[in-house]
């Protein structure tokens, strides 16, 4: 889904996802050391917002330049900075980092994305970073609840058990929850859930 797509989806009034974060990232948050958080595909920044509220100093990337001005918006009316780069993860590098947390919420980008760019996630972050992950999976097809409809764009467990080379999983699954995060991703869904976190 191209950014023209997502500009006209996030120039709608609401926030499309909400204001608040993530049920998962918001659980997880806690395990990400202080210090920079890169957020993938952050849209219109509610998890960015959450992580900055948190005390993190935090870069969202999106190839949204609509959604990443609303994300800003939204940080300033929660008195909190983020910064952002309008860009499109199929040629973005997220830089040497080393973060001490990455996250990737609901990020559905296709398999030829995903084998270049975790792999380096995996790469910048730094030692003990924590990398926080939650996609739909390709059983999500038959929920009808929201997310992509192209199989590419959704990816297992044991996919990204094999693209995050010398993270240790601390929490990896594949589950049906509750989802009630906007109106597009409403409903029992299926999803991936990994926390990661690279050795000292
Ligand atoms: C379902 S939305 C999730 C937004 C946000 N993470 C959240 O949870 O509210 C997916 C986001 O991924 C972004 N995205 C998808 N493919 C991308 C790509 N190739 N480069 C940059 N952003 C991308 C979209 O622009 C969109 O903002």
């Amino acid at each position: 889904m191209s950014g023209g797509f997502w500009d006209e989806r996030y120039a709608e009034p609401e926030l499309i996802y909400g204001a608040e974060p993530n049920d998962f990232l918001r659980e997880m948050a806690p395990r990400i050391p202080p210090g920079p958080v890169l957020g993938l595909g952050e849209g219109q920044g509610r998890n960015a917002v959450f992580l900055a509220g948190l005390g993190h100093p935090v870069t969202a990337v999106d190839q949204s330049a609509v959604g990443l001005a609303r994300a800003r918006d939204l940080a300033a009316s929660r008195g909190v900075a983020i910064h952002t780069v309008t860009a499109d993860l199929a040629d973005d590098d997220p830089g040497p980092g080393p973060w001490s947390g990455i996250f990737s919420i609901f990020c559905h980008v296709p398999s030829s994305i995903r084998r270049r760019l975790y792999p380096r996630c995996a790469e910048v972050l730094a030692p003990g970073g924590v990398l926080i992950l939650e996609s739909y999976t390709p059983d999500q097809l038959a929920y009808g609840t929201g997310g992509p409809k192209e199989p590419d764009l959704l990816c297992t467990l044991a996919e990204l058990e094999g693209l995050l080379p010398g993270l240790v999983f601390d929490v990896g699954r594949e589950c049906v929850r509750e989802i009630l995060e906007g109106a597009l991703h409403h409903g029992a869904g299926a999803v991936v859930q990994v926390v990661a976190h690279k050795p000292v």
